[in-house]
């Protein structure tokens, strides 16, 4: 695995893998790397035939008052991952790099990028959109892999390579969950034994929700509200939303299409999120976490 720093070592090393017919992987993180990840990355490296991984702690994306200067770092195990994972190139470049002086250009996603998270981070998928796009222009990836936790910058993102005919396919990938559900999240590192406990409550709302949408329960209303019983254990709920999986409007009535259940909510100072997929047919569900998703 080669590790490179800057832009102008990068370019020849990919152009050179461009020329001899090699597609091309990228996995864009900020570091402090779990199975999640790891999941990402061996996809990309299945599918590939060289997985670019980037580490980079994206200030933009950052609200003020937000975890930026405190966001968990481990350069040394990040490294180890990435190689067990058979990753190619890790590209760790510094925040001169990607915004040198000077820069003022940006990219602003429309209206998918204003419910959910974006009500709440304001800037935060603008930031999110701008440095993919940077990424995606430096590494010219054949595909490139999210995580279906991140739900709503997985549609933004899909949104943004549309409206730009930016050439790559954007994968999905499932969640990774310990074996009590808790989704996988570098911020996971900020809970203590007690706040992991109560992280539980996120998955146990939406696994509760999807058991009775499993069960013929159609009725969104209902289906929220059997969500909100264990999510009553975290200390603030941001958000619980059972919104269409592709325009992310919320659904009313009968559940009679791919939606998703997200839910934003604090334990102590940690703030988690976590969704899950409802698909009224099998086929449909694959479309929206397993494969290049479509509008
Ligand atoms: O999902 C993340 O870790 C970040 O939002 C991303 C996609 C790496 C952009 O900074």
């Amino acid at each position: 695995m080669r590790v490179v720093r800057t832009i102008a070592d990068l370019r020849p090393l990919l152009r050179s893998l461009k020329e001899a017919g090699k597609r091309i992987g990228f996995v864009p993180t900020m570091g402090f790397l779990h199975e999640g990840h790891g999941a990402l990355i061996r996809q990309s490296a299945a599918r590939c035939d060289a997985t670019v991984v980037s580490i980079f702690v994206n200030p933009t994306q950052f609200g003020p008052g937000e975890d930026l200067v405190n966001y968990p770092r481990d350069l040394e195990r990040d490294q180890n991952l990435c190689l067990e994972a058979d990753a190619s190139v890790l590209f760790l470049p510094e925040v001169s790099e990607v915004y040198p002086t000077g820069f003022q250009t940006h990219i602003e996603p429309g209206p998918l990028a204003e419910p959910l998270c974006g009500r709440f981070r304001p800037g935060h998928f603008r930031g999110v959109a701008t440095v993919v796009a940077k990424f995606f222009n430096i590494v010219q990836p054949d595909l490139a892999f999210f995580g279906q936790k991140d739900f709503q910058q997985t549609v933004v993102i899909r949104r943004m390579a549309r409206d730009l005919n930016l050439p790559v396919e954007i994968m999905v990938v499932p969640t990774v969950r310990e074996s009590d559900g808790l989704a996988l999240s570098s911020r996971n590192a900020h809970l203590g034994e007690a706040g992991r406990r109560r992280a539980l409550c996120l998955s146990a709302g939406l696994m509760a929700a999807k058991a009775a949408f499993d069960q013929g329960q159609r009725d969104a209303a209902r289906l929220l509200e059997i969500a909100r019983v264990p999510l009553s254990g975290v200390d603030s709920l941001q958000y619980l939303e059972l919104v269409d999986a592709h325009h992310l409007e919320p659904i009313q009535g009968a559940v009679d299409r791919t939606a998703a259940l997200c839910v934003a909510a604090y334990v102590g100072s940690t703030r988690l999120i976590d969704n899950v997929v409802l698909a009224p047919s099998a086929v449909e569900g694959l479309n929206v976490s397993l494969s290049p998703q479509s509008a």
